[in-house]
C-alpha cells in the first residue's frame, strides 16, 4: 500500500543505452542503484544503435532488477510502487523498461508510474540533497538533450530554452570521434582537456548573448575546420578549447535563467553534467553572482534508475498511478507536464 509517510519505489531507466534500476525511499534516499552500461556494445559503431540497444535491454533487464533488489535488501512485497521512464528516448528501448515495470505491477498489484526522463534528471539532485526547494533553475545536458528549465514548484516546469540542433553531449561525441578519441566522447575529451590550454583556440560561443537557446552544430564544424587547417595542433588544446566553449555557453545561460526567474539555486543533470570543467567553473561563477550551485554526484548525473524512482515519488503523490495501457513517447516534452 502507498502510505503518506513512507514510499518505497523501484525505478527502471532504459531510455537509451543504460539498463538501470534503482530503489528509492521517499524520493530522497537511494537504497540501491544498478547500472548495466551498453557502451562496449555500441562503441564499435561510434554511437548508440537503437535496435542493438533494445535487444540488449531485453537480455539485461531481469538480472538488473534482481541485482537492485538484492543490493537494496528489498523484496517486491516491500515496495509501494514500480516506475519506469516512458519518454523521451528511443521507443524500442523505452518499451522494454516500461513493459518490465508494468509486468511487475500486474503481477504484484503495485501501482505503476510512467516518468519523464528529463524530470528524472532534475530529481536526481534531490537524492543528493533532499533539502533542495524550488524555485530552481536546471541545466539538463546529455547525449540527446540540452535545455535550461525553471522548476517553479515540484512537478511544474518552464522550459526557458533548448538546443536548436545538436545536444551538448552529441557535440562532445562528434568532436571526439573526429579527434579519434572513441565513444563515448565526453569522458575522453574531459580527460584530455585537463592537459590542454582552454584559451589556446578561440572557438565560437554560439548564441551566447541571445536568450536561452543553444546551437552546437556550428561549434563542432569550427573544430573540424580548425584541425583540418592546422594538422599539427596540440590535440589536448583543441579538447580544452572546445570544452570551454560549451561550458561558457552552458553556464552563462543557466545563471542568466536563474537570475531572471529569481531562483536562488541551480542544479545540473544529464551525462555532460559529469564534466569536470563545467562543475568547477559553475561552482565559482554561481558563487560570484550570489547563487548556490548544486552538483549531484557524477553517478547521479548520468542515466540511472534511482532518478526515475525519485521523480516517481512526486508524480505518484501528485497524479496517482499511471494507467497500465499508457504508452511510451519518444518526444515527451517536459513543458507538457
Ligand atoms: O544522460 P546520459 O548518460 O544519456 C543520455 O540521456 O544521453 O548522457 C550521455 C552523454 C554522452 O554524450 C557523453 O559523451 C556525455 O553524456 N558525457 C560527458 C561526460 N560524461 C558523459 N560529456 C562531457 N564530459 C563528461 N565527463
Ligand atoms: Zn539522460
Amino acid at each position: 500500500m502507498v502510505s503518506d509517510d513512507s514510499l518505497l519505489i523501484l525505478g527502471i531507466e532504459t531510455s537509451c543505452d543504460e539498463t538501470a534500476v534503482g530503489i528509492v525511499e521517499n524520493g530522497a534516499r537511494s537504497l540501491s542503484s544498478v547500472v548495466a552500461s551498453q557502451v562496449d556494445l555500441h562503441a564499435r559503431f561510434g554511437g548508440v544503435v537503437p535496435e542493438v540497444a533494445s535487444r540488449a535491454h531485453v537480455s539485461l533487464i531481469n538480472a538488473v532488477i534482481a541485482e537492485a533488489l538484492v543490493e537494496g535488501g528489498v523484496d517486491f512485497c516491500d515496495l509501494d510502487a514500480v516506475a519506469a521512464c516512458s519518454g523521451p528516448g528511443l521507443s524500442g528501448s523505452l518499451i522494454v523498461g516500461s513493459a518490465a515495470a508494468k509486468a511487475i505491477a500486474l503481477a504484484t498489484g503495485l501501482p505503476y508510474v510512467g516518468v519523464n526522463h528529463l524530470e528524472g534528471h532534475i530529481y536526481a539532485a534531490f537524492l543528493d540533497d533532499p533539502s533542495l526547494e524550488p524555485p530552481i533553475a536546471a541545466l539538463l545536458v546529455s547525449g540527446g538533450h540540452t535545455l535550461v528549465v525553471a522548476m517553479e514548484a515540484h512537478g511544474s516546469y518552464r522550459v526557458l530554452g533548448q538546443t536548436v540542433d545538436d545536444a551538448a553531449g552529441e557535440a562532445f561525441d562528434k568532436v571526439a570521434r573526429f579527434l579519434g578519441l572513441g565513444y563515448p566522447g565526453g569522458p575522453a575529451i574531459d580527460q584530455l582537456a585537463a592537459r590542454g590550454d582552454p584559451e589556446a583556440i578561440p572557438f565560437p560561443r554560439p548564441m551566447l548573448k541571445e536568450g536561452y537557446d543553444f546551437s552546437f552544430s556550428g561549434l563542432k564544424t569550427s573544430v573540424i575546420n580548425y584541425v583540418s587547417r592546422n594538422p599539427d595542433v596540440e590535440i589536448a588544446d583543441v579538447a580544452a578549447s572546445f570544452q570551454d566553449a560549451v561550458v561558457d555557453v552552458a553556464i552563462t545561460k543557466l545563471l542568466r535563467g536563474a537570475l531572471e526567474v529569481g531562483a536562488p539555486t541551480v542544479v545540473i543533470g544529464g551525462g555532460v553534467a559529469a564534466n569536470s570543467r563545467l562543475r568547477t567553473r559553475l561552482l565559482d561563477e554561481a558563487e560570484s553572482v550570489g547563487i548556490e550551485a548544486f552538483l549531484p554526484s557524477r553517478e547521479l548525473c548520468t542515466d540511472n534508475g534511482a532518478m526515475i524512482a525519485a521523480a516517481a515519488s512526486w508524480r505518484l503523490r501528485a497524479d496517482g498511478p499511471t494507467p497500465l495501457d499508457a504508452g511510451v513517447s519518444s518526444s515527451w516534452s517536459l513543458a507538457s507536464l
